[in-house]
C-alpha cells in the first residue's frame, strides 16, 4: 500500500465519505457489461428512471476488515450476494452473478485499501453494493436497463458508543407489510421507516423497535438491525417472521451461540409483553455489529434488560467471538472469511 490518507480512525462514525474508486456495471438487452472502476461518484440518470419514481432498487451492506498482520478480508460476502439476488427476484430486476458481486466488492476494497482502518481501531470499510432500474419508461413496469454499483467508505460505530447499551422505543409505524418486501433489502422499506426513526431520536432513543404488521404484538426489527434476546435460562432467541430482513449477522450469531457458546438457540415469536423472560437483549447487524439493548420503552414504561450501562456476559462473549472472527484473530467456520 503506498497511498496514505489523513483520517481520525478512532473517531469515525457512520457517514458517507468519498473514496477513490467505485465499481459500475450496466445491464441492457439481457446482459451485464464488463464493469469498470471509476473515479466519478455521480450517477447520470434519465429523469424517468423507474428507481426514481417507483423505487425499483435494492442494495446491500457488508464490511472489509484489516487483520493484525495487515491483510484484508471480507465477512460472508457470498451471503450478501445471495441476498441481493433474492431482492432482485422480488423486484423483477436482473440478478448479479455471485462471482461478479464478490469480484466487484474485492476490487473496490483493494482499490481503496488506504481507507481501510488499521487493525485495533474498531473501524472497518463499509461496502455498499446497489442496483437501480434506469432508462426511459414511465409506466409502472420493470425498468429496461439497470445500473449496479459498489462503493465503500471507512466507518466506526453505527450507534453512538458502539458496545455500550442504548435504549429503544416501540414504534406505532410499520416498516414493512406482511406479504410485502420486509425480507428484502429494498429502499422502500427504509423510506417507510424514516419517520419512526426520527420520532425515536427526538425522544432521546437510539432507534425504534418495529412490531409485526398484522397484530402489533411481536418484535420484528430494531431499527436497521435484527433483535436477539438471552432468556433467563440461557437460550439465544431471535424473532421468526416473514417480514424481517434475514440478517447475516443474526444467522452468524445463531451459529456461534449454539456451536461456540453451547447455548440452545431458537427462532420464534418474541412477544413485546413478555420481555421479562429475557436477561439480556441486543440489536445485531453489519452496521450495528452487536449493540446491547439497555431497555425498551413500550406503552410509556421502560423495560430494562441486563443494565442501562453494563453489557451482559453472554452479549459480551458473542460480540468478542464475532468480532474476533471478522478481524481474523480467530478462525471462523468454513467459508465465512474471504481473504483478499
Ligand atoms: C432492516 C435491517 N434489518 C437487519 C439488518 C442486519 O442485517 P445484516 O446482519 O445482514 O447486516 C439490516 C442491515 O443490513 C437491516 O437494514
Amino acid at each position: 500500500m503506498t497511498k496514505k490518507v489523513e483520517i481520525d480512525w478512532k473517531n469515525l462514525g457512520f457517514d458517507y465519505m468519498k473514496t477513490d474508486l467505485r465499481y459500475l456495471s450496466y445491464w441492457k438487452d439481457g446482459n451485464w457489461d464488463e464493469g469498470v472502476l471509476t473515479e466519478d461518484n455521480v450517477l447520470h440518470l434519465g429523469e424517468s428512471s423507474p428507481c426514481l419514481h417507483y423505487g425499483q432498487q435494492c442494495f446491500e451492506g457488508l464490511k472489509a476488515y484489516r487483520t493484525k498482520k495487515g491483510d484484508l478480508q471480507l465477512f460472508r460476502v457470498d451471503q450478501n450476494a445471495k441476498r441481493m439476488q433474492d431482492s432482485c427476484r422480488r423486484l423483477l430486476m436482473p440478478e448479479i452473478p455471485v462471482e461478479t458481486f464478490i469480484k466487484a466488492c474485492t476490487d473496490v476494497v483493494k482499490a481503496n485499501e488506504a481507507y481501510l482502518p488499521p487493525y485495533g481501531t474498531g473501524g472497518s470499510l463499509y461496502i455498499r453494493p446497489m442496483m437501480i432500474g434506469v432508462g426511459n419508461s414511465i409506466a409502472v413496469k420493470p425498468a429496461k436497463e439497470y445500473l449496479f454499483t459498489v462503493f465503500c467508505m471507512p466507518v466506526g460505530a453505527y450507534f453512538k458508543g458502539g458496545m455500550t447499551p442504548v435504549n429503544f422505543m416501540v414504534s406505532d409505524y410499520d416498516r414493512a407489510a406482511c406479504y410485502g418486501t420486509g425480507q428484502q433489502k429494498v429502499g422502500g422499506n427504509y423510506a417507510a421507516s424514516l419517520i419512526a426513526h426520527e420520532i425515536a431520536a427526538e425522544k432521546g432513543f437510539a432507534d425504534c423497535i418495529y412490531l409485526d404488521p398484522t397484530t402489533h404484538t411481536k418484535i420484528e426489527e430494531v431499527g436497521a438491525a435484527n433483535f436477539f434476546g438471552i432468556t433467563k435460562d440461557n437460550r439465544f432467541v431471535t424473532p421468526k417472521s416473514s417480514s424481517i430482513l434475514p440478517s447475516i449477522t443474526k444467522y452468524s450469531l445463531l451459529y456461534l451461540a449454539e456451536n461456540v457458546l453451547g447455548l440452545e438457540v431458537s427462532e420464534e415469536d418474541v412477544y413485546i409483553d413478555a420481555l421479562d423472560g429475557f436477561s439480556e437483549a441486543g440489536a445485531c447487524g453489519t452496521a450495528a455489529v452487536i449493540t446491547p439493548i439497555g431497555g425498551i420503552e413500550y406503552k410509556n414504561k421502560l423495560h430494562v434488560f441486563y443494565s442501562e450501562t453494563e453489557v451482559g456476559p453472554i452479549t459480551r462473549k458473542l460480540y468478542d467471538t464475532l468480532t474476533a472472527i471478522q478481524i481474523g484473530d480467530i478462525e471462523g467456520p468454513d467459508g465465512w472469511i474471504t481473504k483478499l
